[in-house]
């Protein structure tokens, strides 16, 4: 195992993710950022600096558990201060095990901003995955808005909110078009064909491939907000990995991919190799007003710049959550993987609603919207100062009666701070209870994701949880995942062991549902962690402590 020494420059650059330019957040001058690719056991040294002058920054190494790190999650308030302009933070952790990951801002709207890349960790040296192929690809799958992420941020903030509607352009790897359409000789749309030399920053990621080989494509969403349909035009994919876990391998013609997900499929090369084929991912689950982002799978020799004959492949609508369902429930784990203890220690039911605050509009989990404290969590619990975030933990349950399948009658919440304090070592289940939201007949979709864990996907069910529900939880085969999705008026029930100390967030991978309130914080084994770097807690209560300690 080795330490690999990175270098970072975070700072805003001009772009084209589409045919129009904008402003993203760029790394090294990379959007998307830089591919981190490293083998299990080794350790990153990451020094990042923040040039973004009047912003302060984080990011997320997402699906990395840091085991014995909690102070390099990259959450701001929770396991760090903001890294503030000009300013340099030095990420230190150890990325465990293989798997398809991907990082991402954690402060703020950044990710809509398009602070994001691909976290790729090989097998350890010597060592097999469990499957074999000749080639690897990787796609990162975003989602981008022509409006700035600043403005969204004050949108979301404004009595009566302004919501941020939907994207207008899906990336692939980074790249969309807008304004034009690489497909435009099949669909009846009216949006002109696109007029591409092939250098444009917008123009599309090109797969390459060689004929009858199989590959390992690596997928990964860090959307703020798109639910996504993926499929590869003419050619089948087998499934056989979700989040860093190997899964029960399925063949699928499509797949569903949420925010916070990763998964690899494997597929064969094994159509005419004198054309080319699409790639593409349509939206789920919102009535979609962004079309298809569209990538081209290559067979080489024939040239990337003759577009695919056949028309980009067809996704299930919308709308058609029995075919998501379908999908998430054949999502199991291989036999010979990490089985989750019998019964828990604690069941929490955290009830998803959609309220207001003194006429905000915000999202809450049991009536109360978290909104983050200036001095991080893991700095305050750890050292015992007690006054700088709610005393009072969240309820464990919401009060019983709640109909999910309706509008709720008081649609009021409050705000708070408060964190779940789970003993070290325990086993916990969380039951996540979808309901109607503020609308008449209106339930989205969440994907829930767990920093410094993986949980099992024990349950999904439809409308209110019961409590004989747990007897029908699946603990023979349940995948392990760091994501999970509740669907429109279901639960879903996800167990895990709070064997990692520190403080690790827990709530919607959808950037403006977290902004808006959609989370919770989990704390367990603080008094055990060892080594929080005085930089990573220099703000705040903590920042005053150090001060008075002498040791800034
Ligand atoms: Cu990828 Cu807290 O998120
Ligand atoms: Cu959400």
């Amino acid at each position: 195992a080795k330490v690999r020494h990175l270098k970072w420059e975070v700072e805003y650059m001009h772009w084209s993710p589409d045919d129009q330019e904008g402003v993203v957040i760029a790394i090294n001058g990379q959007f998307p950022g830089p591919t981190i690719r490293a083998r299990a056991g080794d350790t990153l040294h990451l020094h990042l600096t923040n040039k973004l002058h009047t912003e302060g920054v984080v990011i997320h190494w997402h699906g990395i558990r840091q085991i014995g790190t909690p102070w390099a999650d990259g959450t701001a308030s929770i396991s760090q201060c903001a890294i503030n302009p000009g300013e340099a933070f030095v990420y230190r952790f150890k990325v465990d095990r293989a798997g398809t990951y991907f990082y991402h801002g954690h402060y703020g709207m950044q990710r809509s901003a398009g602070l994001y890349g691909s976290l790729i960790v090989d097998v350890g040296e010597g060592e097999k995955e469990k499957f074999e192929y000749d080639g690897e690809l990787s796609i990162l799958l975003s989602d981008w808005w022509h409006k700035g992420s600043r403005e969204q941020e004050v949108d979301l903030s404004s009595k009566p909110m302004r919501w941020i509607g939907e994207p207008q352009t899906l990336l692939i790897n980074g790249r969309g078009q807008f304004n034009c359409s690489l497909a435009a000789h099949f669909s009846n749309s009216t949006a002109a064909p696109c007029k591409l030399r092939g250098n444009e920053q917008y123009a599309p990621y090109i797969l390459k491939v060689h004929p009858n080989k199989t590959y390992r494509l690596r997928i990964a969403s860090s959307t703020a907000l798109a639910s996504l349909n993926l499929a590869i035009g003419n050619h089948k994919m087998r499934v056989v990995e979700a989040d860093g876990n190997y899964v029960k391998p399925f063949t699928a013609d499509n797949i569903d991919v949420y925010s916070g997900d990763s998964y690899s499929v494997l597929f064969r090369t094994d159509q005419s190799p004198s054309h080319n084929y699409w790639l593409s991912a349509t939206v789920r689950g919102r009535e979609p007003h962004t079309p298809p982002a569209l990538a081209i799978l290559n067979y080489l020799p024939t040239s990337p710049s003759h577009l695919p004959t056949s028309p980009p492949p067809t996704s299930p609508r919308w709308d058609d959550y029995p075919s998501s369902k379908a999908f998430s429930h054949q999502i199991l784990s291989l036999p010979g993987s990490p089985a989750p203890p019998k019964t828990p220690h604690r069941r929490l039911i955290l009830l998803n609603t959609q309220t207001y605050i003194n006429g905000y509009t915000k999202w809450s989990i049991n009536n109360i919207s978290l909104t983050l404290p200036t001095t991080p969590y893991l700095g305050s619990i750890k050292y015992n100062i007690t006054n700088a975030f709610d005393a009072k933990s969240p309820p464990d349950r919401a009060p019983p009666g709640y109909n999910v399948m309706r509008p709720a009658p008081n649609p009021n919440s409050t705000y708070g701070s408060g964190v779940y304090v789970l003993e070290f070592n325990s086993t916990v289940d969380v039951v996540l209870q979808n309901a109607n939201a503020l609308k008449d007949n209106v339930s989205e979709i969440h994907p829930w994701h767990l920093h410094g864990h993986d949980f099992w996907v024990v349950g999904y069910g439809e409308g209110e949880f019961k409590e004989g529900d747990a007897a029908g939880f699946n603990l023979r085969d349940p995948p392990y995942r760091n994501t999970a999705v509740i669907f429109p008026y279901g639960w879903t029930a996800v167990r895990f062991v709070a064997d990692n100390p520190g403080v690790w967030a827990f709530h919607c991978h959808i950037e403006p549902h977290l902004h808006l309130g959609m989370g919770v914080v989990f704390a367990e084994g603080v008094e055990r962690v060892r080594g929080i770097p005085n930089e990573a807690i220099a703000c705040g209560l903590t920042g005053k402590m150090l001060m008075r300690n002498g040791t800034r």
